[in-house]
């Protein structure tokens, strides 16, 4: 029987208690790697994990907080055994025309979205370098990391950072053997979706529904995208599969984007 593609190898996912980050702790894990699951939530970081099954583990963790995520990452790989695949891929969003957008909103999906990622590649790139580790990070920006969507003018320049720092590490560390590229997602069911399929509602004076109509018809391949789709696609990233694959920031949109 052939190995699977992530055999021996150790992961850890952020924001992985639910929606995309779930779906892609258990494409991990399907394909042979020990994952940790990390969430801000960590008692559902902890319910991921274990309906995953061992050798899963869930771990508390925000990626805003510089120190935790450091501390967080090396007890993943000290429990795993060691740390060869990091998903960057917490996030948040919210809805605003510019001109009502506040600080506090703008801070936040920077903070999570752009700094939450630099901290955790940060923590695995100076793990990888000082152990020699030829790691793979795979981060979530998103397909409004490619062109400005309206409404989430913030959320998008933090997806926008995301790319831009993607290739910038990709860059810095591809002569040590570190392999750095993130996914852009379209409109994916999650719990995030949902969230924004009433606040887009609401400020454009539609229904939900009519909403949702609209992205799948915005949608080539005709359907909402699922989490798995999201996963499937970062989990050939993270494989051997993609070996001379680093920088890129790879549309799985379902062809709404093909740039
Ligand atoms: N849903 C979409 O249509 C879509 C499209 C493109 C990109 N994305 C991106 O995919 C990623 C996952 O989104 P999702 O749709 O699964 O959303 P979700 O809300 O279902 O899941 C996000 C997870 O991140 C966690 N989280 C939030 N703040 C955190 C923090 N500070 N530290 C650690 N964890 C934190 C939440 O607890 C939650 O479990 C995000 O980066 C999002 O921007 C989503």
């Amino acid at each position: 029987m052939a190995e699977l593609p992530l055999a021996g190898r150790r992961a850890l996912v952020t924001g992985a208690a639910s929606g995309i980050g779930r779906a892609i702790a258990r494409a991990l894990a399907r394909d042979g790697a020990a994952v940790a699951v990390t969430d801000l939530d960590g008692r559902a970081a902890q319910a991921t994990a274990a309906e995953i099954g061992l050798p899963a583990i869930g771990l508390g963790l925000d990626v805003t907080d510089a120190a935790a995520t450091a501390c967080v990452l090396e007890e993943a790989a000290a429990r795993l055994g060691g740390l060869e695949i990091v998903c960057a891929n917490a996030g948040v969003s919210s809805m605003r025309p510019v001109v009502d957008l506040t600080e506090a909103e703008w801070d936040h999906n920077l903070a999570v979205n752009a700094k939450g990622v630099f901290l955790t590649d940060q923590a695995a790139v100076r793990r990888w370098l000082a152990d020699g580790t030829q790691g793979v990070i795979v981060n979530t920006a998103s397909l409004a990391g490619k062109i400005g969507v309206p409404l989430l003018a913030h959320y998008s320049a933090s997806k926008f950072a995301v790319v831009g720092f993607t290739q910038a590490l990709a860059r810095e560390v591809a002569p040590r053997g570190i392999r750095v590229n993130c996914v852009c997602p379209g409109f994916v069911r999650t719990a995030m979706q949902d969230r924004e399929l009433v606040w887009e509602a609401e400020l454009r004076g539609m229904t939900v529904d009519e909403v949702r109509a609209e992205y799948v018809s915005l949608t080539p391949l005709g359907r909402l995208e699922e989490p798995e789709d999201v996963a499937d696609a970062v989990a050939f990233l993270a494989s051997d599969r993609a070996r001379f694959i680093t920088g890129e920031a790879l549309n799985v949109t379902g062809g709404v984007r093909m740039d």
